[in-house]
Parts: structure tokens; C-alpha cells; sequence
């Protein structure tokens, strides 16, 4: 073993204007990450009593869901009040304690804005129907006369992410465009008004102290607002995945050029305050055009969906983390990494489903079609996450994967709370199976979730994976993630990687620019590892020292 230099922990103090571009990102979904007042609606308050953990786990950040005051019809990314607290998850003065709790832990701070849409309830859209045809007051929102003799058709052949027309009539006869749920109408981002409000909710929380922000379906904002609207022709192609067989820009609603524009203001705001705060883009388009909204005049960095997206298989991955690194590389941001979120299956089930399965059918059969081998999802969650956090570039964790927890793919159909259920008419269970609150410990009432119960049933093996009982506990999914964080803290420095040219093809191995080394073994048989010192492994070497199948390890 020799000794090396050991670099530089990464530059987090509140004088380094990149401390982002590195960062590992935590995401609390406030309603089910602690509940303090026992009503089984996770909190302020909660988080707070909880920073610790994300202090001990060692991540750098922490990015909260909306907590605004909401109608929750669509998890809180229906927004009422884009500048205040849900009464129900606290008050101002909570998220103020619980921003400077973060802080006096290191932690910095991100909050989401939700500017695609507001709730029906919001003041705006209270007043537009009020207001009524050609009003000034339905102009900051997407009003339009429907088609057909009597306008009983919706204006264009659009449709809502979520299922069915992504148009609602209104009682006096217009329809108004909303492409996610009714209650969340879109807003007209050519008026003046929408887009002072932003600017106003981006300073408000700026110099409430938040280092940065999620900025939601940040490629929808710009339509072609044409008159008459045009109709895409075929209303598949109102899906996301649809931009790749369509021109560039072309899309009526989604990833306008246009849409740059509003994040290059949002950039000026942003860079008005010491150090400038970070943003980062939910973009579902594809990496070429998704690092638009990452460039440094603009957002700086926008999620890897495609890498989400990528099945457990070294071509693939070889393919897309190189095509990330250049991408990113070219537009000037720092490349980011997620496997799992609030909108998808978490990603020790999802790696293990076959090539082809559709998730909403394995979401319908309960989880059973085909069956998910529990121990074999832990192993390949844990090599995947070792994998991603030894990439260049910043990191984003979803709360309690960092417990290994696998998607409650059985919740029945009574408890459902995401919208996608009622409006794709029972044909996807949506996302209710990765918010399910957390188990904190291993028995107990909501398993330390909170006093009461919690506003999704937790299932009884919950227990297994709670923070409690892997606290300590060596070779558990905990210890992993705090020994790879710890590691990672120190190991960081530049953000490249040379590939390793004498792998065999179902492994990936790697080396950054300071002499670390990550290898994975996606092949079925072990492998013998390269020489170095063994830094960490996601699961146990063989009794002859090799890499087995679905574990990564990293070398210094
Ligand atoms: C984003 C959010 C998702 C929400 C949608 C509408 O995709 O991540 O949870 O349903 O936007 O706001």
C-alpha cells in the first residue's frame, strides 16, 4: 500500500460560488420525512428534529419538495402561495429555524419553484374565472374558446401528462390549459405579470437565505401561443419522449428556445446575491438539449434523466455517462447524477426489472409481475449508487435510499393519493409507492415516522430498513453511503475521468484525475479487481479477492 496525497476536501463555504458543482444533494419530500405534530403529514419541525441525520450521513445539501400551502391534488407541486408555509407542515418562522439548523450543520439549502403552473386555488386563477372571457386576469393563464359548433371541444388535440385532455371547461364556456392535473392550470409566461411574480418568489426566498433552487418542468413554461393553437396532428407526441423524432424546438409546448430567455433573467436575479445561488432544472428532453438550461448564464445544472433512465447494462452506461461528461463539458456546467426521485420507482426494484418491463404493469400486479429478489435489488442498488457517486459532478440522493429501500409496489388501490391514478382512469398507480413516510425505527408507531400513524400505510417489513437498526451497524446500507460520502469528501478533485482500456466489456472501470479508481462488475461471474488499495466495496469480495457480480468497489 502506498501513501498518497490526499487532496483537498471540496471548497462548501458560503465564499465558494461552485460549492454546487460537486455537491452531493439529499431530497427531503417534506409530507413523509418526519412528522413532529403527529398528524400523520410530515413537517418543518420534522426535518428539523432529522438534520442531524443528513449532518452524520455526510451529504452537502438538502433540496425540500414544495411545503407551500397547497390543495395537494397533485403532492404539492400545486402551489397556492408561492412565498409562504402549508399550515399544515409549519410556518415561516419553522422554515426559517429549520434553514439556519441546516446551515449551523453545514448544510446548504435548496427550495422547489413550481413556475410551469399554480394551483386553481391561487389568488390569480381565483380571479381569471371571476373575471371572465378576454379579461386581463385570464390572460395570465392559458384561456381559450373550445372548437365545434358550440366550443364544446377543446381547443387542440393536447394532452396532460398525467392522461386525457389537457384541457378543463369552465362553467362560462372557455377551456384553460393545464398539462398536468385540472387543478393546475398553466400560466402564461409571455405576461409581464408571471413573469415579475417569479423574480419576486426567487428574492423572497433568496434573502430568506436558501442557497439554490429546483426549478420543476423547467422545459414546459414557453408555448406557442399561435392563433389559432395548433394541434400536434397525432396527441402521442404530447409526450416528452416524442422531441426525439421531432425538430428541435419544435414542440408547441415543450423545450421551446424561448424558454432560455426566462432562465438568463432568472440568472441575473440569481448572481445578485453573495455567493450567487445554484439552480438546478428538471428537463425531461433529451442530454444534447438539456444542458441548454445548465449553461452558466442560466441555470448551471439540469438533472441526468437519461441517466435515471439507463438500464443496468456497461454498454449503456459506458455510453451515456461519456455523452454526459461531454455534453455538460461543452456547455460549461458540471454533469449531475440521479437514480431515484419522488416520480419514480426507487431504484432498488427499478435496476432489477427486465429490460422491457413496464413499470406501470409491474406497478399494477402489486409488484409480483415479474417478482423482484430482494437481496439481489439491494446488491445492484448499492453497487449502482457506488458507481454514481464516484462520477464527476454532483450527486442527487432521494431521501432513504440511502436505507436501501426498495418501492412499496403492493399499496392497495384505496389509498392512493397521486392524481395519476384517477386521471389515467386505473391504468397507472402513479408514484404513491416511493413517498411512503420513512422508517426511522424499527418498531413503534409509524416506525418513528411520527407519533401517530402516516398518510400512506408503511408495510410491516418496513422495519428492516430503518435508520435504527442499520445505525452502526457494519456492511449495512447506511454505513455504506456515510463511508462512500466521507470518502468521496475527501477523494473529489477535478471533474474527469479516464476509462480504464483493459476492462473486460460487462465491467466499467475508471480512474479520476487524482489516481481514484471505481470499478463495477456487471457481469455474472466475479472479476479480479486491478491493484490498489480496496478504499470501499458495495458488497463483499470473494474468499479469493474478487469483484462479484453487481458490486463496485473503488481503489486509491
Ligand atoms: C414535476 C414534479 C412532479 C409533478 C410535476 C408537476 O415533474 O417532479 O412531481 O407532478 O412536475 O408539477
Amino acid at each position: 500500500m502506498t501513501a498518497r496525497p490526499v487532496p483537498a476536501p471540496p471548497d462548501l463555504s458560503p465564499k465558494n460560488p461552485d460549492w454546487w458543482r460537486q455537491a452531493v444533494v439529499y431530497q427531503v419530500y417534506p409530507r413523509s420525512f418526519g412528522d413532529a405534530d403527529g398528524d400523520g403529514l410530515g413537517d418543518l419541525k420534522g426535518i428539523t428534529e432529522r438534520l442531524g441525520h443528513l449532518a452524520a450521513l455526510g451529504v452537502d445539501a438538502l433540496w425540500l419538495s414544495p411545503f407551500y400551502p397547497s390543495e395537494l391534488a397533485d403532492g404539492g407541486y400545486d402551489v397556492i402561495d408561492y412565498r409562504d408555509v402549508d399550515p399544515r407542515l409549519g410556518t415561516l418562522d419553522d422554515f426559517d429555524a429549520m434553514a439556519a439548523e441546516a446551515h449551523r450543520l453545514g448544510l446548504k439549502v435548496i427550495v422547489d419553484v413550481v413556475p410551469n403552473h399554480t394551483s386553481h386555488l391561487h389568488v390569480w386563477f381565483q380571479e381569471a374565472l371571476a373575471a371572465g372571457p378576454g379579461s386581463p386576469a385570464r390572460d395570465r393563464y392559458v384561456f381559450r374558446d373550445g372548437r365545434g359548433a358550440h366550443g364544446e371541444l377543446p381547443p387542440t388535440d393536447w394532452r396532460s401528462v398525467f392522461g386525457g385532455s389537457a384541457w378543463r371547461r369552465v362553467p362560462d364556456g372557455q377551456w384553460y390549459l393545464h398539462l398536468f392535473t385540472p387543478e393546475q392550470p398553466d400560466l402564461n409566461w409571455d405576461h409581464d405579470d408571471v413573469r415579475a411574480d417569479f423574480r419576486t418568489t426567487l428574492r423572497f426566498w433568496s434573502d430568506r437565505g436558501v442557497d439554490g433552487f429546483r426549478v420543476d418542468v423547467a422545459h414546459a413554461l414557453v408555448k406557442d401561443l399561435a392563433d389559432p393553437l395548433r394541434d400536434l396532428g397525432d396527441p402521442e407526441l404530447s409526450a416528452e419522449t416524442s422531441l426525439t423524432d421531432l425538430p428541435p424546438g419544435s414542440h408547441p409546448f415543450y423545450d421551446r428556445d424561448e424558454v432560455h430567455e426566462i432562465y438568463r433573467d432568472w440568472r441575473r436575479v440569481l448572481d445578485s446575491y453573495s455567493p450567487p445561488r445554484m439552480a438546478v432544472a428538471e428537463a425531461w428532453v433529451p442530454n444534447a438539449r438539456r444542458v441548454r438550461y445548465a449553461r452558466p448564464d442560466e441555470l448551471g445544472q439540469a438533472f441526468n434523466f437519461e441517466y435515471l433512465q439507463t438500464p443496468w447494462d456497461a454498454d449503456a452506461l459506458r455510453q451515456v455517462i461519456a455523452e454526459s461528461l461531454d455534453a455538460a463539458r461543452a456547455a460549461g456546467a458540471s454533469a449531475t447524477w440521479v437514480l431515484s426521485n419522488h416520480d419514480v420507482i426507487r431504484h432498488a426494484s427499478r435496476l432489477m426489472l427486465p429490460p422491457g418491463t413496464g413499470t406501470d404493469d409491474w406497478l399494477l400486479s402489486g409488484g409480483t409481475r415479474p417478482p423482484v429478489d430482494e437481496a439481489a435489488g439491494l446488491r445492484r442498488a448499492r453497487a449502482a449508487t457506488l458507481l454514481m457517486l464516484a462520477l464527476p459532478g454532483s450527486a442527487y440522493l432521494y431521501q432513504s435510499e440511502e436505507l436501501g429501500l426498495p418501492e412499496v409496489a403492493d399499496l392497495p388501490p384505496e389509498v392512493l393519493q397521486d392524481p395519476v391514478w384517477e386521471q389515467t382512469g386505473h391504468v397507472q398507480k402513479g408514484r404513491d409507492g416511493c413517498r411512503v413516510p420513512l422508517p426511522w425505527t424499527s418498531a413503534g408507531p409509524s416506525y418513528g415516522f411520527g407519533a401517530a400513524g402516516s398518510w400512506l400505510p408503511q408495510p410491516g417489513w418496513f422495519g428492516r430498513y430503518a435508520a435504527q437498526a442499520q445505525d452502526g451497524v457494519a456492511g449495512s446500507t447506511l454505513e455504506l453511503y456515510r463511508t462512500a460520502l466521507r470518502l468521496r469528501r475527501k477523494l473529489t478533485e477535478g471533474e474527469t475521468l479516464t476509462w480504464a482500456a483493459d476492462t473486460p466489456p460487462a465491467v466499467l472501470s475508471f480512474a479520476r484525475t487524482d489516481g481514484w479508481r471505481c470499478v463495477t462488475n456487471l457481469s455474472a461471474a466475479p472479476v479480479p479487481l486491478p491493484p490498489g488499495e480496496v478504499l470501499v466495496t458495495s458488497g463483499p469480495l470473494t474468499d479469493d479477492g474478487r469483484l462479484g457480480p453487481d458490486t463496485t468497489a473503488w481503489l486509491g
